[in-house]
């Protein structure tokens, strides 16, 4: 049994996030205009063994193919990904012993295809033009479909943007934790749109408990940069998105997801990455509109900004400069 109370694990599959082992809730004060009786919190994804909220459903997808002997004495798999879920899927994967193949579209920044390779994935780089920024191409994703289907006996794809263990994960973990951290008071769950895995299963959860509690699913403007997520634009390859489990899709301006990631970290401490910024946006513009009330927020803040100061300084240029002598 893991020994949560003492953070003793035999390996690093104890350390999953559950319901006994949640990913922590911390109230935001500073960085939201006004002390108020509203709490809100965020939820810290990065802290998941391998960095985001993305080790939800990579793990579940893993287990599921095992335990439907999908993976396995020499089959592993093949998924179209550059980005958190590629990470950890090849991670957990490999340290169960299966082999990966990430198909990666060539504009995909070195340092995000060497993370893959370190952790065990062999990379197919494909020139993608209908790679948009920041998601994968149709061309990665019609790839790795085609490696799967010619070499059966070799891949099998999960594919995170179909498959029904993704909204799963959230259904079996997050929406639970949240449930248990907020005691049931929670009254709005702020998300983001990507693969649609997180707002579908965690609300899935959370409006079973309580039908009341408002979705609010943050989207950033058209023509964005924001890695990891989506505008309902962009939402065709996902058949995750459900717009019934979904109170109100709210547009940010995608700029501010980057001005408020550095706020967090400078006000409240909070290492969060770009996703993370737009979704507090999304949070405050919604207070601002309808008071503060006595409620309960929960954010998720899907990573950390490490592994994003480039695309930081592309939009705040002040950040590049003094950084020579
Ligand atoms: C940084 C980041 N934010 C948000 C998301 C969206 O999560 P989901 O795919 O569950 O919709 C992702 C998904 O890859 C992500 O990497």
């Amino acid at each position: 049994m893991p020994r949560h109370d003492v953070r003793v694990y035999d390996d690093i599959f104890e350390m999953m996030p559950s319901e006994e082992n949640p990913t922590p809730l911390v109230r935001v004060r500073n960085s939201l205009p006004d002390e108020s009786e509203y709490r809100l919190y965020a939820k810290l994804e990065w802290l998941n063994p391998l960095g985001s909220v993305k080790d939800r459903a990579a793990w579940q997808m893993v287990q599921d193919l095992e335990a439907r002997g999908e993976i396995g004495n020499g089959r592993g798999i093949v998924e179209p990904t550059s980005g958190n879920t590629g990470f950890s899927m090849a991670a957990l994967a490999s340290a169960r012993g299966h082999h990966m193949k990430a198909v990666v579209p060539n504009k995909v920044p070195a340092e995000k295809k060497i993370l893959l390779k370190m952790a065990g994935a062999e990379l197919d780089v494909v020139n993608d033009e209908l790679c948009p920024a920041p998601g994968l191409g149709d061309g990665s994703i019609n790839l790795a479909k085609t490696h799967a289907k010619a070499q059966r006996d070799r891949y099998v794809m999960p594919n995170q943007y179909e498959n029904v263990q993704n909204m799963e994960a959230h259904v079996r973990t997050t929406g639970p934790e949240i449930w248990r951290q907020t005691e049931g008071k929670i009254t709005h769950f702020f998300t983001s749109l990507g693969t649609c895995g997180t707002v579908s299963g965690t609300s899935k959860y959370l409006k079973s408990k309580n039908p009341d509690i408002r979705v609010i699913a943050v989207q950033p403007s058209e023509g964005h940069d924001v890695p990891g997520v989506r505008n309902v634009s962009q939402l065709e390859v996902t058949k995750l998105f459900d717009p019934d489990l979904i109170d109100e899709i709210l547009e940010i301006d995608f700029e501010l997801a980057y001005v408020r990631a550095v706020e967090l970290l400078q006000k409240d401490g909070l290492r969060a990455g770009p996703s993370s910024g737009l979704i507090f946006e999304g949070a405050r513009q919604i207070l601002q509109r309808e008071g503060q009330g006595a409620g309960v927020g929960v954010m998720i803040f899907c990573d950390d900004v490490f592994k994003y100061t480039s695309n930081l300084v592309k939009h705040l240029p002040e950040l590049g400069q003094g950084l020579e002598p």
